[in-house]
């Protein structure tokens, strides 16, 4: 280290100034790790691309926007990757952002992927346990669709607060008082106005800055493939430019602050509130801001309550939590990669870590990089970032990593299931191989699992998010277990948490089928929502609870 404190610090030698300690501090601060939750077709991967644009990730933007050269299967973000060369994975994509060329902090942005359209599954869900904030993505001639209310329970199960983008403002959508009466009256959740959209849906001129007053006017570049210029006005200026749609948005901001509806950092933190950004991810407007909103009031990363109630500072040795495992399917690699968050401590590529479950030592030699501008190995890792692992086979959803002082994380919740179907294998010889594999998707958390005494043990039930997790386990079935499993799919929609008492009750009922999980939970598989209110209505004293995430 230099004597001023400046240089860079090793870990060997500390600066006078700058302790390991110290310097993980910083690392810590300056790092924001988010998701984006949102329902297909929102603008997910346009604002992906606009963020990176905007971080400098990358030069120009437009390459991937639209369909046609996209699989469903395929991640969009690997699209990317093979389009513009730059280094993100299908999970986490990290970059450096700084709020102006002069900040003194550059910041880490880490943005994690949460699979959606035909990947939706559990894993989607499982994402949100990683990041310490989300971006909720509207599109604002659609307003709340069914994907984003689903994830949306979630963060707030979580705890997770919520930065809100209404996006596509450049073409025609709902009024942004409509908008906010959307958002407020179906999931109970207050927006507050940050940057107010100046012109009406289709015709966006630029943003009103609702803190400090000001106006941000944007100029179009070219299919929004470069950063949009902006032109930064007083009040006074922006009435005299735009006249009526000033007028009119300074207005409808100034209701809803007058209303109570004002950015409050306690209640934004507690869920309760959510700071709100009007933009187009196409053109590029209003990406520097939501980036700006991150940096200034999405949390950085913090402790973590562990298993035995004790907490688990960013500062104590290293920690981890594994959120996803993403198993081969190739017969002959049978890879796993395993994606964990630091939660504690410095992450150093080869360091021996403690798996909490097996009590057993994890090398983490092969600790890859998954994220980074450069496809190199991860070196080193800091609290909020992600952390892909290669052949931890050992690994599955929720388990813990540790280095010196030993921790162990609660276990991820399982989500509410809504696809349900009966697994059979044929031929009776393959039986014991069956069981085999049912037990070891189970335990990876690739799917759910359901048994109840009349189907019995050779026909377990699976759970799923998304259909794609049936799929996962066929295939894995065949190639990791030589079984040819068939699905059947079940004629129910959803699940409810119920009790012992309440079982045989719901056990009578016609369209219900009650089940233990692999966990204990038991669950009632309902055919639909209004077989349920049925049932709650005529026999409210049995317990029928929602599952996590239960839309
Ligand atoms: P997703 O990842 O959330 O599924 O959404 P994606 O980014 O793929 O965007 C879905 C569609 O919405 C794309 O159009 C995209 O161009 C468009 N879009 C995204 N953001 C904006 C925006 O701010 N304004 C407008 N007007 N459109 C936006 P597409 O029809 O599938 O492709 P294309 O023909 O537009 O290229």
């Amino acid at each position: 280290a230099t004597l001023d404190g400046s240089g860079p610090a090793t870990l060997d030698e500390p600066g006078p100034s700058k302790s390991p300690a110290k310097e993980l501090e910083t690392e810590v601060a300056r790092r924001r790790t988010f998701a984006v939750i949102s329902h297909p077709d929102a603008g997910k991967s346009t604002l992906t691309e606009a963020l990176a644009l905007h971080a400098r990730v990358i030069s120009e933007a437009g390459a991937i926007h639209g369909k046609a050269g996209r699989r469903s299967t395929v991640s969009d973000w690997m699209e990317m990757e093979k389009a513009r060369g730059i280094s993100v994975s299908s999970t986490a994509l990290q970059f450096n952002y700084q709020t102006s060329p002069d900040a003194e902090i550059t910041n880490v942005i880490n943005l994690v992927d949460t699979p959606g359209h035909a990947d939706f599954s559990e894993d989607t869900y499982r994402v949100l346990t990683a990041v310490d904030a989300a971006v909720m993505l509207i599109d604002a001639a659609k307003g709340l669709e069914p994907q984003t209310l689903k994830l949306f329970q979630v963060c707030r199960q979580f705890g997770i607060p919520v930065i809100t983008v209404i996006n596509k403002w450049d073409r025609p959508g709902q009024s942004p008082l409509e908008l906010f009466d959307e958002i407020e009256s179906r999931i109970g959740l207050t927006p507050t106005p940050l940057y107010w959209p100046v012109g009406i849906a289709g015709d966006f001129r630029g943003l009103l800055d609702v803190q400090d007053g000001s106006y941000i006017r944007f100029t179009r570049t070219a299919g929004g493939a470069t950063i949009a210029p902006e032109e930064f006005m007083s009040a006074e200026a922006a009435a005299e430019r735009e006249g009526v749609d000033w007028d009119t948005a300074v207005e409808e901001s100034d209701l809803l602050i007058s209303s109570g509806q004002q950015h409050d950092q306690e209640m934004f933190l507690a869920g309760q509130t959510s700071p709100v950004i009007f933009g187009s991810a196409m053109l590029n407007f209003g990406v520097r801001q939501i980036l700006d909103t991150l940096v200034a009031l999405a949390p950085s990363p913090g402790p973590r309550d562990d298993v035995s109630g004790g907490v688990r500072e960013v500062t104590d040795p290293f920690s981890a939590v594994v959120f996803k495992v993403q198993a081969g399917m190739d017969t002959a690699h049978r890879d796993r990669l395993a994606f964990m968050r630091v939660v504690s401590g410095v992450f150093e590529r080869g360091m021996v870590v403690t798996h909490s479950q097996t009590k057993k030592p994890f090398t983490t030699k092969y600790a890859l990089t998954v994220f980074g501008r450069d496809r190199t190995t991860v070196e080193n890792a800091y609290p909020g970032d992600i952390v892909g692992l290669v052949n931890a086979t050992a690994l599955a959803p929720g388990h813990t990593l540790y280095t010196d002082k030993k921790v162990e994380f609660p276990p991820i919740p399982s989500f509410a299931p809504e696809h349900f179907s009966a697994l059979r294998v044929d031929s009776a010889d393959k039986y014991k191989k069956f069981r085999r594999a049912v037990e070891q998707l189970d335990s990876e958390g690739v799917v759910q699992v359901l048994r109840n005494d009349i189907r019995g043990d050779a026909s377990p039930v699976l759970a799923a998010v998304g259909p794609m997790q049936f799929e996962v386990v066929t295939a894995r079935m065949k190639t990791e277990f030589g079984v040819d499993a068939r699905m059947e799919p079940l004629g129910y929609s959803l699940a409810r948490r119920t009790d012992a008492a309440s079982a045989v009750e719901l056990g009578r009922q016609r369209g219900v089928e009650v089940f233990t999980r692999t966990d204990g939970a038991l669950l009632a598989l309902v055919s639909d929502k209004w077989r349920l209110q049925y049932i709650q209505k005529e026999m409210p004293e049995l317990t029928l609870e929602p599952l996590v995430a239960a839309g």
